[in-house]
């Protein structure tokens, strides 16, 4: 900064804040509508969908199923993940999930959410 005149120096402090404002535009993000997390409930299935069901995908996969999905369709579709692509849990850790997506996904009434 030693060769710089009074007049640089203050032309660079300009340039320098204008261009962090830039910055600072051009960082804004829109994030999308909240589709990645799976729907809190208190049922037994919701913790164990989180930690079984998202590990090889969001859960925009299950919340594009069709509303009237059934419990047993909903088990049906677990199941796949277990046999189809290898998801790993126990079977009764995958009705829990079941059940749980079929009130929270579908419109099964369960315990209240
Ligand atoms: C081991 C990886 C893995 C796990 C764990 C997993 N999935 Fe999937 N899932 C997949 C793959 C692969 C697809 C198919 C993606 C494609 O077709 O593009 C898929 C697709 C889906 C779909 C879309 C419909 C379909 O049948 O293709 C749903 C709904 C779904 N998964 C639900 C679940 C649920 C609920 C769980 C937890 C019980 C789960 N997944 C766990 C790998 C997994």
């Amino acid at each position: 900064m030693k060769y710089l005149t009074g007049i640089q120096k203050v032309v660079g402090v300009i340039f320098l804040s204008a261009s962090s404002l830039v910055f600072a535009e051009t960082l804004t993000i829109k994030l999308p509508a909240e589709t990645t997390r799976l729907r809190v409930s208190n049922m037994p299935g919701y913790h164990l969908a989180v930690q079984n069901c998202l590990i090889c995908h969001s859960a925009d996969y299950i919340e594009y199923q069709p509303s009237d999905m059934q419990e047993k369709q909903w088990l049906a579709e677990v199941s796949k993940m277990q046999h189809a692509f290898g998801a790993v849990m126990s079977d009764n850790e995958a009705k829990a999930i079941a059940a749980y997506l079929a009130v929270t996904y579908g419109n099964k009434v369960g315990p209240s959410q």
